[in-house]
């Protein structure tokens, strides 16, 4: 039984491959529907920096060569702020407030609702985590060609800090997602649960897209935006 049932928690993945906007149109959208953005390369590049980790070298390594760190992990991580962001009501995961008073009511008894932002990046961490955590509601996929991806995270990676945003690790990531994540998405395309975004337009506009099609899915599925 997954830890977290599918009728309180509501998991929302974001795909896209790297530097398709993930972490900007999910920063977007918290206010308004009430969710809490949980990002796994953020949850991972803290677990690496965090003092006494075990995991630090291991995690280092496979970002930087763009690979997907062993599913048990990620889940474990994702799984705790899961619980920290429902026991508190919706705080989050940085300690950056909780979410708004007018969704205060979608974060009482044990509910929440997650945008859950690089994951699952591979068959199995799909699986996994449906099985362990939380069956997912549907998935939101930024598309965007190479070119565009590779022209911003050159860009981010002017001022990002990140040992993966330069182009012989880029290069790597778009491999990895081709091979191994696009995968997932297709997965999830057979089970009609992808609702997919050209993410190449102006970054309003793709929020608007997004805004329409996440309320569109919210109605589909009978649940409240
Ligand atoms: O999503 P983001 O670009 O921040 O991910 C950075 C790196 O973190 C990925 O290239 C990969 O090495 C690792 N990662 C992972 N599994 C995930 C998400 C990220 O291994 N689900
Ligand atoms: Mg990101």
């Amino acid at each position: 039984m997954p830890t977290f049932d599918k009728k309180d928690v509501t998991v929302i993945f974001v795909l896209g491959g790297p530097g398709a906007g993930k972490g900007t149109q999910c920063a977007k959208l918290v206010d308004e529907f009430g969710f809490v953005h949980l990002s796994a390369g953020d949850l991972l590049r803290s677990e690496q920096q965090r003092e006494g980790s075990q995991y630090g070298s291991l995690i280092a390594e496979y970002i930087r060569e763009g690979k997907i760190v062993p599913q048990e992990i990620t889940i474990a991580l994702l799984s705790n702020a899961m619980k920290a962001a429902l026991e508190s009501g919706g705080a989050t995961a940085n300690g950056g407030g909780t979410v708004p008073e007018k969704h205060r009511s979608k974060w009482t008894d044990g509910k929440g609702r997650f945008l859950v932002d690089g994951f699952p990046r591979k068959m199995d961490q799909a699986v996994g985590f449906d099985e362990e955590v939380c069956q997912s509601r549907f998935v939101l996929f930024l598309h965007a060609s190479e070119q565009t991806m590779l022209e911003r995270l050159l860009e981010r990676g002017k001022t990002s800090g990140r040992a993966d945003d330069n182009e012989e690790s880029i290069r790597k990531r778009f491999r990895t997602f081709e091979e191994t994540s696009m995968p997932v998405v297709e997965y999830y395309r057979k089970d009609n649960k992808v609702v997919e975004v050209d993410s190449m337009k102006p970054v309003e506009q793709v929020t608007e897209d997004i805004r329409k099609a996440v309320r569109e899915t919210f109605a589909r599925l009978g649940e409240e935006a």
